[in-house]
């Protein structure tokens, strides 16, 4: 069996991998791949092993052949996969959901924390030498505990930072998603609303947590972020293109909300010009996962998936196609 690996990633799943006499290609370039390098450095492949930046499509599975058995995406989101057309081609997904929930819940909380916050503000000021002693105007922001969090999206991870915000923060969650759940609701005392509509109007923190989808794009408008309270901060951890960043600039800086926390971005690695003047605004880049324990997690798991469906098992985290 051969398997390619489209980029570097921590040695536990690679030697997984190994371990099984199997031929494992890993791209020498620390680098996103491009179309063509991804086709050619695939060819003949019976497993793929795809980063985020990768995007597949049925053509690039052609180019890998018709032993393909499976792409395994070491992500939980797997908008850069062409799912309909790989799986006409009879060739499996995974994903890796579960080992980076609770990273990616944390991140969420450190960015909801922090521009609420303003800490780092606060560390540019301190550095800048700028801090000449006590003042009862330096700096403030606004509390985080007892406040509403709005949680549009409540898949494994909204419900996780929904914990993090009820038993940490005593805070009220109000959530909306496609699926109401009742057990979710019982658990942290959470109210469902009919419509993101009805989160944006009502919480103070709102925290994005649905797939990139056709019908999830620009979720978050100009429109929608107009209906937030001017004393509303919006975080998204999710997939940039969730929210309109255009319109994010030009509200945050008119103060049409009091601020953002974004760790994706509509057209990474590019930034939407004016966004990094903003001083209400933090902006990580795409790192929500991005631990050590966790990024050694999402690489066995990826590994396992591919080991199970080599082995001809069934992969345990199967993308099904809707
Ligand atoms: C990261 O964005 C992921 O989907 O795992
Ligand atoms: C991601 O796995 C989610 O379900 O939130």
């Amino acid at each position: 069996m051969k398997v390619f690996v489209t980029r570097k990633i921590p040695n536990a799943g690679i030697d997984m991998l190994r371990e099984k006499g199997w031929e494992v290609l890993i791209s020498p370039h620390d680098r996103a791949l491009t179309r063509d390098e991804l086709i050619d450095m695939g060819r003949g492949a019976d497993a793929v092993l795809t980063q985020l930046t990768d995007k597949i499509d049925g053509s690039v599975v052609d180019g890998w052949g018709s032993q393909l058995k499976i792409i395994a995406n070491y992500a939980v989101g797997y908008d850069n996969l062409n799912v309909k057309e790989i799986s006409d081609r009879g060739v499996l997904m995974s994903n890796t959901p579960d080992v980076l929930t609770e990273t990616v819940a944390e991140h969420t909380f450190a960015l909801m924390l922090s521009i609420a916050r303003r800490i780092v503000e606060s560390d540019k000021f301190s550095r800048a030498g700028k801090y000449k002693g006590w003042e009862p105007f330096l700096l403030l922001g606004n509390d985080v505990c007892y406040k509403t969090l709005g949680i549009i999206g409540l898949g494994r991870i909204g419900a996780r930072v929904a914990h993090h915000a009820v038993r940490g923060f005593d805070m009220k969650v109000i959530y909306y998603d496609v699926r109401r759940n009742n057990e979710f609701e019982s658990n942290f005392g959470a109210t469902y609303k009919d419509t993101p509509d009805d989160i944006l109007t009502e919480a103070d923190f709102i925290s994005i947590h649905v797939p990139l989808l056709p019908q999830t794009r620009h979720l978050i408008s100009a429109e929608r972020i107009k209906k937030m309270k001017p004393s509303a901060y919006l975080i998204n951890t999710s997939r940039g293109p969730i929210v309109d960043e255009i319109a994010l600039r030009d509200s945050l800086k008119k103060n049409i909300i009091k601020g953002a926390a974004i760790d994706v971005w509509e057209n990474e690695p590019l930034l939407t010009p004016g966004l990094s003047d903003l001083e209400n605004i933090i902006i990580t880049p795409h790192t929500a996962s991005a631990t050590e324990e966790t990024r050694q997690k999402m690489g066995e798991i990826a590994a396992k998936n591919i080991i199970e469906t080599l082995e001809g098992r069934n992969p345990p985290n199967k993308i099904i196609p809707k």
